[in-house]
C-alpha cells in the first residue's frame, strides 16, 4: 500500500539519495552530496522555498518531488510548480507518480488560495512527457526561457 504524506525532516538523508540518483541517471551527473544535503535541508529550514511531498511503502520511500509555490497577480492565487520528482526505477509504472500527482491535484482543487499545477521538463525526456500528457496536464501556453551562470 503506497502511502503519500509531506517530508519530515528525517526523511532528509532519503531525499537527498534520491536527487543524486535522479542527477546520475538523466545526465550522469555526481551532485556534490555536501551541497544537495544542505539544499535539500534548506527547504526544511524556509518552508517558503517548498515542500517535499513523498511516496511510501513498508517504511521505504519510492518517489519525491517538491511543490514550490509562485503567485500570480493576474489570477490573484498561487500556483505549485513541481520539482524534484524522481520515482526510483524498480517503482515505477506502478501508478506512484500519478498517487502522488493526484493528492497534490486535490490540495489545489480543495484550497481557494491554489490555482493550480505547473511544471517544466527537458526537451529529451519523452517518458515524462507521455506521463504528463496521460495525466491530463497540457503545454499549450508557454515556451521556457532561461539564463543559467
Ligand atoms: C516520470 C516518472 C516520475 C513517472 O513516474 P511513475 O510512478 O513511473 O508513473 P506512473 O506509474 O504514476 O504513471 C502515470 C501514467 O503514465 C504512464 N506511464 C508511466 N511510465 C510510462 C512510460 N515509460 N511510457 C508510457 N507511459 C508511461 C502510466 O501508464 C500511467 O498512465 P495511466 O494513468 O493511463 O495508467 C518516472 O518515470 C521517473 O522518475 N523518471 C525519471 C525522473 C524524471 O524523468 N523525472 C521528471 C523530470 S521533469
Amino acid at each position: 500500500m503506497i502511502e503519500i504524506r509531506k517530508a519530515k525532516l528525517s526523511d532528509a538523508e532519503r531525499i537527498v539519495e534520491l536527487q543524486i540518483q535522479m542527477a546520475f541517471e538523466s545526465e550522469q551527473l555526481r551532485l556534490n552530496r555536501d551541497i544537495v544535503t544542505r539544499g535539500v535541508r534548506g527547504v526544511f529550514e524556509e518552508p517558503s522555498r517548498g515542500t517535499y511531498w513523498v511516496a511510501e511503502e513498508k517504511d521505504e520511500i519510492l518517489g519525491v518531488f517538491m511543490a514550490i509555490p509562485e503567485w500570480s497577480d493576474w489570477r490573484n492565487g498561487t500556483v505549485l510548480w513541481i520539482h524534484s520528482l524522481y520515482v526510483v526505477p524498480r517503482a515505477r509504472r506502478r501508478g506512484v507518480f500519478k498517487k502522488m500527482y493526484l493528492n497534490l491535484k486535490q490540495q489545489v482543487a480543495q484550497s481557494p488560495e491554489l490555482i493550480g499545477l505547473r511544471l517544466y521538463v527537458d526537451k529529451r525526456n519523452k517518458t515524462a512527457q507521455t506521463v504528463y500528457e496521460k495525466l491530463g496536464m497540457n503545454k499549450e501556453h508557454y515556451e521556457l526561457y532561461e539564463w543559467l551562470k
